[in-house]
């Protein structure tokens, strides 16, 4: 396995609610292309579970799940958990400029030679009882209408007004995005699929109530998808934020849930 041993390499590139990404910024060209992602310490899952559960269950559930390697990592880190472990994964955004973040999703590009990176997080593709989750949630957390529904992603009616508003940066994008949107087994069908039309958080009242594939179906919920385009040539979709979700989480999921039913009949 490989050994980590300096800090000072690492830069801090991002930030989720439950890891930090650094990028790389030493000397080892085997490294250059390379992120770290180290978990916060507020976590209970490990690095080594992520790295199994990424392994082993979800990149056979999905192909586009990007490759990680598990390395030792011999220094600490401000706010991280510390625990000895990494993931090195390649650098979906080097050599981007151009870095505009939103709600949902950020659009990254270089003038130079026209390389598109679009970051997307698809959330609930299924409708629930009580309509779009992800536009509820929007609402809810943000008191505004969001940008784009991402459900929209998957019906052939909206792909083409999607697509204007998520390559806003340049037609040759919203051309390659709406061809492959409209593409059968694309990446956000094949999540639609893997994500149970049945799953609630109904029945629910205590951990003994939690199982594990409720747990999957939240990791389900919560991917994000990268789609890598070259002018106006669609490269590849990589996924990523593939995490075991743990079933400690069971009473915010029923409060959120119960919050966004009440929400949307109000
Ligand atoms: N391989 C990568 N290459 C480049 N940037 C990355 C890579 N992986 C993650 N990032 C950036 O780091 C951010 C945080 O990473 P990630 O989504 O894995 O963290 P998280 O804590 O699980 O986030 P969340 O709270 O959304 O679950 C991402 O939104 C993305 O912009
Ligand atoms: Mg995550
Ligand atoms: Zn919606």
């Amino acid at each position: 396995m490989k050994i980590l041993k300096h800090s000072e390499d690492w830069i801090l590139l991002a930030k989720g609610n439950a890891n930090y990404v650094y990028q790389y910024n030493g000397s080892d060209s085997s490294l250059s292309d390379k992120v770290l992602r180290l978990r916060m310490k507020n976590q209970t899952i490990t690095t080594e579970q992520v790295y199994k559960f990424m392994t082993e269950t979800m990149c056979h559930m999905l192909p586009e799940v990007v490759s990680v390697e598990l390395v030792q990592v011999e220094f600490m880190k401000e706010g991280a958990l510390n625990e000895g472990f990494g993931l090195l994964m390649p650098n979906i955004l080097k050599n981007m400029e151009n870095v505009k973040k939103g709600n949902y999703f950020a659009a990254y590009s270089t003038e130079l030679d026209d390389m598109s990176v679009l970051e997307i997080k698809p959330k609930w593709l299924i409708e629930t009882s009580y309509g779009c989750r992800n536009c509820i949630h929007h609402r809810h957390k943000h008191g505004v209408e969001p940008l784009f529904c991402s459900r929209d992603l998957t019906d052939r009616r909206k792909i083409h007004d999607v697509s204007l508003k998520l390559a806003h940066h340049s037609t040759n994008v919203q051309i390659a995005l709406e061809e492959y949107l409209l593409s059968e087994n694309n990446v956000f069908h094949r999540i639609m699929k893997l994500q149970d039309p049945e799953f609630t958080m109904n029945g629910i009242y205590s951990l003994r109530d939690v199982t594990e594939d409720h747990c999957l179906q939240m990791t389900l919920r919560d991917v994000t998808v990268f789609l890598r385009f070259d002018g106006s040539s669609f490269i590849e979709a990589v996924v990523t934020d593939v995490d075991p979700k743990s079933p400690l989480k069971w009473d915010k999921w029923v409060k959120t849930e119960h919050q966004l039913t009440k929400q949307s009949l109000g």
